[in-house]
């Protein structure tokens, strides 16, 4: 059924795009490094018990609530409790989830725009423009600026799209190039050697490390980060579901291939640390740790291409274009979280929405750019350790307690007329009115004392 409001077209469509937004730089890069930093396997196993039993619930509530309510956040949460006092705090929950969108938006293209740099320096350095190559790749104010707003104007010119033209076309085409990209890489890098030294560490339990709390509370927050939670970007795919779909069946295949793609990075960053250090490449810190996160990325992975002469520039191209279009299929998800509400809250266009809300995040954008040292760290801390959490135990609590059980089963039974015998409406309802917001409650205080 054609709807005024977008939907998407089909079944796949809608899984490629949610496991786009849910797929980016938090699992590629994020993801295999504490896994080899952490107890390896061990890590792996804690980190789907907690996608599953924690995060799994969590993006439920997400999609349910955007299916039924067919509407952005801010309107979503505004129209679930009857009572007026809550309605509002519904709303304000969803700008709130609309405010912290726009700030992980605003410093997560500041990354991507790096990626853009590496991806396009290797081919040009090859083609004897070293002195750009270098530009692209070097720490700059200018350099930063430019590529923050190239990567903004992909995805403005996605989200423009709309979401069948726009944001499922793309996903479509990029999902698919990028698990083809990830697996060819991860083979090739496991034929070299020294590859099966990180293999081994990634794959043998390590459980001392596993049981700590501060790991714990680590898992939690990638899990939540890397699934897209708490500020309403699943809820607003979600809300561009068909009611024909029966959304636990699809929100765990999401789930999976989220997960999946996560575990597949594995298998090719640990096995290429290696590489890199049967080569020569340091990897190792000073307190005798595993190099991480943007060491990692931008130095250790950089070092062992050159190792490789013409090979080298391929595989990093390949790399870099990967993290690229990971990065892409993640933000338009982002933006598409204001562009729904100003839409359909404010009446704007879709052209006029997405240039609005893309033009302020650009700008404050470079305002972190312009002020690297002071706003990157902080705005990465309150949006994503703080802000997302504290969100992501409201949404619970609308799921759970403000969402009247008859409506949430309606909504169920949608597409499932035994949905009160499935084994989900036995456990998922009581599992977001208490489990969810308490753990959820337990890890967000632990990391603010
Ligand atoms: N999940 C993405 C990643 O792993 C990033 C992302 C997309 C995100 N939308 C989000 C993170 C919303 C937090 C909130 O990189």
């Amino acid at each position: 059924m054609a709807s005024p409001r977008g939907e998407f077209r089909s079944r796949l469509g809608f899984i490629l795009a949610a496991a786009g937004s849910a797929v980016g730089l938090g699992n590629i890069w994020g993801f295999p490094t504490q896994a080899a930093s952490n107890g390896g396997a061990a890590f792996l196993i804690t980190y789907l018990l907690l996608a599953f039993v924690l995060a799994y619930p969590a993006l439920m509530a997400e999609l349910l609530i955007g299916r039924h309510t067919h509407r952005n956040m801010v309107m979503a949460l505004g129209s679930l409790p009857k009572r007026n006092a809550l309605a509002s705090l519904g709303r304000l929950t969803g700008i709130g989830g609309l405010i912290t969108a726009s700030m992980i938006l605003s410093f997560y293209a500041i990354v991507a725009g790096w990626m853009l740099g590496f991806a396009a320096s290797y081919p040009l350095s090859a083609a004897g423009m070293a002195s750009t190559g270098d530009w692209l790749v070097t720490f700059s104010s200018p350099r930063n600026l430019a590529l923050m707003l190239l990567f903004m104007i992909l995805t403005m010119a996605v989200v423009l799209g709309g979401v069948e033209d726009g944001i499922e076309r793309w996903s479509r085409r990029l999902m698919p190039l990028l698990i083809a990209t990830l697996t060819a890489l991860a083979l090739y890098v496991l034929t070299l050697e020294g590859a099966l030294t990180g293999l081994k560490i990634y794959l043998l339990p390590d459980f001392e490390k596993v049981l700590s709390g501060d790991l714990l509370i680590d898992a939690l927050g990638s899990a939540f980060f890397s699934l897209s939670l708490g500020v309403g970007t699943m809820l607003i795919y979600g809300s561009y579901l068909s009611d024909a779909e029966n959304v636990p069946s699809v929100g765990a295949q999401v789930a999976l291939v989220d997960v999946g793609i996560a575990v597949l990075a594995g298998f090719l960053i640990l096995p290429a640390m290696y590489v890199a250090d049967a080569r020569g490449v340091p990897i190792f810190n000073d307190a005798g740790g595993l190099l991480s996160e943007d060491t990692l990325i931008f130095t250790v992975l950089p070092a062992l291409f050159e190792t490789m002469e013409g090979a080298g520039t391929w595989l990093a191209t390949a790399f870099f274009a990967l993290m690229s279009i990971a990065a892409l299929t993640s933000s338009i998800s982002m933006l598409e979280v204001p562009v729904a509400y100003l839409i359909e809250r404010h009446d704007l266009s879709r052209r006029n929405a997405t240039l609005l809300a893309g033009g302020v995040i650009a700008g404050f954008s470079a305002l972190i750019v312009l002020n690297f040292g002071t706003l990157f760290g902080w705005v990465i801390t309150i949006s994503t350790r703080y802000s997302q959490p504290a969100l992501g135990i409201l949404i619970c609590i609308f799921a759970g307690w403000l969402w009247q059980r008859d409506a949430l089963l309606q909504e169920l039974k949608k597409n499932d007329v035994d949905a009160e015998q499935r084994l989900f409406w036995k456990i998922w309802p009581l599992y977001v009115k208490w489990l969810c917001p308490v753990i959820i409650g337990v890890i967000l205080a632990q990391s603010v004392l």
